[in-house]
C-alpha cells in the first residue's frame, strides 16, 4: 500500500487560522503583530520568498513591512538599521533574508537582532535555549513546521529513531535539538547525518522518522528508506522537464514515487514542508507581538 500523504498545505491552512485569532484578540487590546523583512540585493529567489511572506502577513491581519536595500549596504548601515527596529516598539518580528551579500557578516547580523524579536529563532539566545529546552525561545521556522507536521498526523515519536540528513544551522541542526528534546512529539533517538557521513543508507534504513534538508535530488532512494517509516523532505530544486508548460519542476531530495512505495507516511514536493515554514513564521511573529505586550 502506498504512503499516506502529508498534506503541509491543508496543515499549513489550519495554523494560519489559528494565527489569524490570535492576531485578532491582539488587535482587540490596541496591538497590531508587525513584521519588518529586511530584503538586501536583488536575488531573485529571495525576492519571491519574501514577497510570499508579506503576502502571508497580511492575509493574518499582520503588519508588514519589507525594507529594501541596495547590494551596496554597508554592514554598519545594516547594524544601524537593526539597532533602530529593535527600538521600535511597533515592530514584534524582525527577519533579514538570506543569503547576504559577500560584505555582509551573517553571524554579526543574526547577533544584532534582539532575540525577543528574532521570530527566524537564529539567535545564539534562541539556539541556547532550543538546546537547553527552555520553552520561551523562539524555533527555527522549518523545524518547526515538521515537527507540526509529525503532530497533526499523530505520529508518536516517543522513542523513535529520527535520523536528521543535513547539518546546516537553519534546519538540521535545529531539526534535530527539536527531536530529542524530552516534550510531547519529540523523545527520540537522534542520529545527524551530513557529506561526510559514510554508507548513509546505513543510517537512514534505521529511522522511523527520516528527515532529509540536502537539496540534492534523488539522493534518498526507495531502498535507503525502512519500510512503514515517515519521511519528511525539505530539499526544494529546480529541475528540468520537458513534458511540463513551464519546462521545469521542483523535487525534493527524495526519490518520491519509489520511497511512496515503501514508507509509511511521506511528504511531497511541493506541498509538504514548504507551505509549513511561513505559517510557522507567523506563528513565532504572533508569539513575538504577544509576549512583547506583556513585557
Ligand atoms: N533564506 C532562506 N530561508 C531563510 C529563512 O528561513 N530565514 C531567513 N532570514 N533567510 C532565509
Amino acid at each position: 500500500m502506498p504512503a499516506e500523504l502529508i498534506d503541509g498545505t491543508a496543515i499549513a491552512a489550519r495554523i494560519r487560522g489559528e494565527v489569524s485569532a490570535e492576531v485578532a484578540t491582539l488587535k482587540a487590546t490596541g496591538v497590531v503583530p508587525k513584521l519588518t523583512v529586511v530584503l538586501i540585493g536583488d536575488d531573485p529567489a529571495s525576492a519571491v520568498y519574501v514577497a510570499g511572506k508579506a503576502r502571508a502577513c497580511i492575509e493574518v491581519g499582520m503588519e508588514e513591512d519589507t525594507i529594501r536595500l541596495p547590494a551596496s549596504t554597508s554592514q554598519h548601515e545594516l547594524m544601524e538599521l537593526l539597532d533602530r527596529l529593535n527600538g521600535d516598539s511597533s515592530v514584534h518580528g524582525i527577519l533579514v533574508q538570506s543569503p547576504f551579500p559577500r560584505q555582509i557578516e551573517p553571524g554579526a547580523v543574526i547577533r544584532r537582532i534582539d532575540p525577543a524579536k528574532d521570530v527566524d529563532g537564529f539567535h545564539p539566545v534562541n539556539v541556547g535555549k532550543l538546546f537547553a529546552g527552555d520553552r520561551d525561545g523562539f524555533v527555527p521556522c522549518t523545524p518547526a513546521g515538521i515537527q507540526q507536521l509529525l503532530r497533526q498526523s499523530n505520529v508518536t515519536t516517543h522513542g523513535l529513531h529520527c535520523v536528521v540528513v543535513g547539518r546546516s544551522n537553519i534546519v538540521g541542526k535545529p531539526m534535530a535539538a527539536l527531536m530529542l528534546q524530552d516534550a510531547p512529539t519529540a523523545n527520540c533517538t537522534v542520529t545527524i547525518c551530513h557529506r561526510y557521513t559514510r554508507d548513509l543508507g546505513s543510517f537512514t534504513r534505521c529511522a522511523d522518522i527520516l528527515i532529509t534538508a540536502v537539496g540534492r535530488p534523488g539522493l534518498i532512494t526507495a531502498d535507503m528508506i525502512k519500510p512503514g517509516a515517515a519521511v519528511l523532505d525539505v530539499g526544494i530544486t529546480r529541475i528540468p522537464d520537458a513534458t511540463r508548460k513551464s519546462g521545469t519542476r521542483l523535487v525534493g531530495d527524495v526519490d518520491f514515487e519509489a520511497a511512496r512505495q515503501v514508507a509509511g507516511l511521506i511528504t511531497p514536493v511541493p506541498g509538504g514542508v514548504g507551505p509549513m515554514t511561513i505559517a510557522m513564521l507567523l506563528r513565532n511573529t504572533v508569539r513575538a507581538a504577544q509576549r512583547l505586550a506583556a513585557a
